[in-house]
């Protein structure tokens, strides 16, 4: 859900003014005396694409969730931009209300409904604004979502698994409009996924998170559109793989 803050409280999220989107230092987060992000370093540079991949459990929400600010509980330095917003795996709109004022909730300054309805065009829903969320199918839900983070007109867009719970057709779709809003409005996004093959199709920068910390991590110098049968496309794939302790099936035809 994208959210507005309330005024920094010690130690807070603030705006980095070194050129950098963001800049996390020393970033501690414990649950019950332990530590699930400890001591983590992380710098993502305006406008870049960085996917953050980790096994289930290593603290990628918990991360996001304090990049967006959403929690204080927290030791070290994190500077982020003012402007933020982020889109979770489920879409958490609120049943009681059309979709377009879903997109507006929590906006500052009593934003008009052509706001929602240009944010729905960019991901094209414009015409299901005056829909009910219960009558949306989940790609319509999770662009819903997506508009509502728009219209934050974020400079860090946060996004955890947002395709996580989509078919695959539907979730091609939704990759694809997420690297064309991404091309369009310039912001830094971080996107949380566990697929490898998301993370190569989308990122400039791939990050894996592993004991608390960036344990690993990779440029994607893979030129644009891409696609998973470009040349670099299996070397990359295959270390990530590594990074995240998976092993890779034997090729066809290799020796047993
Ligand atoms: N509010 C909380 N109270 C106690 N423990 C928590 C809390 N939030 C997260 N944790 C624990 O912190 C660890 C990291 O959780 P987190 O949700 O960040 O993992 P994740 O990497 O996003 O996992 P997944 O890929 O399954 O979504 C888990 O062990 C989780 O149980
Ligand atoms: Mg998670």
């Amino acid at each position: 859900m994208a959210t507005d803050l309330p005024g920094p409280v010690s130690p807070s999220p603030r705006a980095a003014s070194d050129g950098t989107a963001v800049r996390v230092e020393g970033l501690t987060r414990a649950f019950d005396g332990r530590p699930v992000i400890d001591k983590l370093d992380l710098t993502l540079r305006p406008g870049e694409f960085t996917v953050l991949l980790g096994r289930s459990g290593c603290g990628k929400s918990t991360l996001l969730r304090v990049l967006a600010g959403l929690d204080r509980d927290i030791e070290g330095t994190v500077l982020v931009p003012k402007r933020r917003a982020v889109a979770f795996q489920a879409p958490r709109l609120m049943p009681w209300k059309r979709v377009w004022r879903n997109v507006l909730l929590g906006l500052d300054g009593k934003p008009g409904r052509a706001v929602a309805e240009s944010a729905l065009e960019e991901v094209g829903l414009g015409h299901r604004s005056s829909a009910w969320p219960k009558t949306l199918s989940g790609g319509e839900a999770q662009r819903a979502s997506l508009a509502r983070a728009l219209v934050r007109e974020p400079d860090l867009l946060l996004l955890d698994e947002p395709f996580g719970a989509l078919d695959a057709l539907t979730r091609l779709n939704a990759q694809r409009l997420v690297a064309e809003l991404w091309q369009r409005r310039g912001c830094a996004v971080l996107l949380v996924t566990h697929d490898v093959e998301e993370a190569l199709l989308l990122a400039d920068r791939a990050l894996v998170m592993r004991d608390g910390v960036i344990a690993y991590e990779t440029e994607v110098a893979l030129d644009r559109p891409r696609s998973v049968g470009d040349p670099g496309f299996p070397a990359l794939r295959s270390r990530l793989l590594t990074e995240l302790g998976v092993d890779e099936p034997a090729a066809p035809g290799a020796a047993v």
